[in-house]
């Protein structure tokens, strides 16, 4: 499995060009907490997907990261569409540089999943201070919208093991609702679908895009929302 620390460190535009291959997820969040005007959190920002899609409604916008390349990549899109009500800062999880009750919407993608998985020893003490954090930063009536994997590969959800307690912690013991749904990636050819599923997923996944021709390849994410 590749090393996604060193390709948050020093390959994000190639991540970027990964996940521009995947749907926009914008019907999602404004199915679950319309935007217009709110003041916006993205924890685990990356290169922008969900800050990007929400920055142009939003009142403003915070991009966090553990990774200042990813932000970098960040700040030249939102700079490039012409928008002034963002911000991007370098930040960990578990200690968000933010005041008290100053977003209304908290967005993360694919990241809280880095420091809750059951890989990680002190993963569920990992969790209970996120999750407090998010409820120490959002407003009264505030929503957090979570994405995680449901397994990249597959077409119907299927969480992996190493994540399934960090899931039924979000539902059982913090309450957040769920659902599910397809974030398959559509490739330009099976060259660019092999050269990518092998750069972010490892080599099982590349053979398999290959020996099944796999130009499309199906992706499940889960969504976990909650409302203060
Ligand atoms: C798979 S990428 C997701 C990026 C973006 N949210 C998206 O949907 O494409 C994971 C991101 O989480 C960030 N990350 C990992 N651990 C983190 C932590 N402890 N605190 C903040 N960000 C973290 C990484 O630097 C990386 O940019």
């Amino acid at each position: 499995m590749p090393d996604h620390d060193s390709i948050y460190k020093q390959e994000a535009l190639q991540y970027h060009e990964l996940i521009a291959c995947q749907p926009n997820l914008k019907e999602v969040i404004e199915g679950i907490r319309p935007n217009g005007g709110l003041d916006i959190v993205d924890m685990g920002a990356g290169t922008g997907r969900l800050t990007a899609l929400l920055a142009p409604e939003a009142g403003t916008i915070v991009a966090l990261d553990a990774s200042e390349a990813m932000l970098h990549v960040t700040a030249n899109r939102l700079r490039e569409a012409g928008l002034t009500n963002w911000t991007i800062q370098v930040a960990d999880h578990r200690q968000l540089p933010l005041p008290d009750q100053s977003a209304d919407l908290i967005v993360s993608g694919w990241s809280i999943s880095y420091l809750t998985n059951t890989d990680v020893t002190d993963w569920a003490n990992n969790l209970d201070k996120i999750i407090s954090e998010i409820k120490r930063v959002l407003r009264p009536g505030g929503t957090v919208i979570i994405f995680e994997t449901l397994g990249t590969g597959h077409e119907s959800p299927s969480a992996p093991d190493f994540l399934r307690p960090y899931y039924a912690k979000l539902v059982e013991t913090y309450g957040f609702s769920h659902r599910w749904i397809r974030t398959d990636y559509s490739f330009d050819d099976v060259q660019q679908a092999e050269r990518l599923a092998r750069f972010f997923f490892g080599d099982e996944l590349a053979a398999r895009v290959v020996e099944q021709q796999l130009v499309r390849l199906p992706e499940c994410a889960g969504v976990w929302w909650l409302q203060l």
